[in-house]
């Protein structure tokens, strides 16, 4: 692979895009040495507070949730780190002796000002290359640990007093999906004068319902609560947070939210992102799948003649447009490709709850009538073994 994947964040030089996002597995310093003789780029460490000890965490802590047999998500219910502050600021100088070149962001969550500076302080004395603002989290605001909602107007002020502080260190403010506008949050963070925005953080939810007890998930000894949503689940709100994000702000974007694999990787960067956090991959699969994404992005990027990721960063923005603004007129139509076609009729029922009835049974097996088909796409996307194409009626 001779592809540079070195890329800038916040002005900042890592050696690749991959870090490890803030979860229990940047909370212990050996795991964090056994991440980046991995190949990590650089961590962002579990979110610390000025007093985390008035929190307690309950267990279990973390819910899967399943489609069919598939791991579609996972669903925590984790507060901030149980470390010091001081633990934490000797986490950072030692990894900072040990791995000059390797990037280490503590993550800070406060709600005052006083709080908020003396921690970014503190973390920039220790040798932070970046400091993180974890504004609040989806589902342990009643904490009283932060904010408890992401507004515009709040964040800008965090941003601001965080930036005041930090001398030349970079700030990224972690954003969620989940409350208010999150472009008007990135557009206040811009205003505020602060490096880059995370995007994003996981988004409050309940995993589902034991029906033969009647407690939701997870269960806590008979009583349950709200959660945090993250995995591959999150994946299609984090590319549009991205996209949206990187087309309406003048901001660095450390994307975070379902990259699992070097596809998905490439796909942030391709949408604006110049550097991807990864937790519930690095959960599910451990530290080593940095060799698989490296490689896989590498080799890819080799593929397609880029010689480097400014390269591809940003590179698909300029297909997105508003709907107003996309291509009238052009038909397509569906085409059953019979060798695939395992006869189960999905696409049949499809068609005829999508509104149309362009699909008949012959001989055994679908069969798309051409001037009925409007091409809507609701048979191709049913299809469970892609046996349908949407082809140009000319081009049939
Ligand atoms: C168990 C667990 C703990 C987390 N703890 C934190 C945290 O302390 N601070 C934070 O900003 N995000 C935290 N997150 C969110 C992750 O950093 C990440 O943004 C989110 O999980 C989406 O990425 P993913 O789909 O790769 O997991 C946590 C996520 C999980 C699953």
């Amino acid at each position: 692979m001779s592809v540079d994947l070195s890329v800038e964040f916040c002005g900042v030089k890592l050696e690749n895009p991959f870090i490890l996002a803030p979860s229990p597995s940047t909370d212990q310093l050996e795991r964090l040495i056994q991440a980046f003789d991995a190949g990590w780029a650089g961590a962002v460490l579990k979110t610390v507070a000025v007093d985390s000890s008035i929190v307690s965490r309950v267990f279990p802590l973390v819910m899967s949730i399943d489609q069919s047999g598939a791991f579609i998500g996972l669903q925590n219910i984790d507060l901030v780190s149980e470390h010091s502050v001081e633990e934490v600021e000797q986490t950072v100088r030692t990894l900072k002796k040990r791995y000059p070149n390797k990037i280490v962001i503590p993550s800070i969550m406060a709600n005052t000002k006083d709080d908020w500076q003396s921690l970014a302080k503190r973390f920039v004395n220790a040798g932070a290359d970046i400091i993180e603002c974890s504004i609040w989290f989806p589902h342990g605001a009643e904490w009283g640990l932060c904010a408890t909602a992401q507004e515009p107007v709040g964040t800008e002020q965090i941003a601001r007093w965080v930036k005041e502080v930090a001398g030349n260190v970079p700030v990224v403010i972690k954003l969620s999906a989940q409350d208010s506008d999150i472009i008007a949050t990135a557009v206040a963070v811009e205003r505020s004068g602060a490096d880059g925005v995370c995007a994003i953080n996981t988004i409050k939810s309940i995993t589902g319902v034991n029906l033969d007890t009647l407690i939701p998930y997870p269960n806590v000894a008979g009583l349950s609560t709200y959660g945090g949503l993250s995995g591959p689940a999150l994946k299609p709100i984090a590319l549009r947070c991205t996209a949206e994000i990187a087309q309406k702000v003048d901001l660095d974007i450390a994307s975070s939210g379902g990259i699992t694999t070097w596809q998905d990787a490439a796909e942030f960067l391709l949408l604006g992102a110049s550097s991807l956090q990864i937790c519930t991959a690095v959960l599910r699969y451990g530290y080593g799948i940095i060799a698989e994404l490296r490689l896989g992005l590498g080799n890819w990027m080799e593929e397609k003649g880029f010689q480097s990721l400014a390269e591809v960063i940003g590179r698909s923005l300029p297909y997105l447009v508003e709907h107003s603004q996309l291509p009238r007129g052009i038909q397509f139509v569906s085409q059953i490709r019979a060798e695939v076609c395992d006869g189960c009729g999905t696409c049949v029922t499809a068609c005829l709850t999508g509104g149309n009835d362009a699909i008949i049974w012959r001989d055994g097996l679908p069969q798309v009538i051409m001037n009925k088909c409007i091409g809507c796409g609701i048979c191709r996307s049913m299809c469970s073994v892609k046996a349908i194409n949407l082809v140009r009626p000319s081009l049939k």
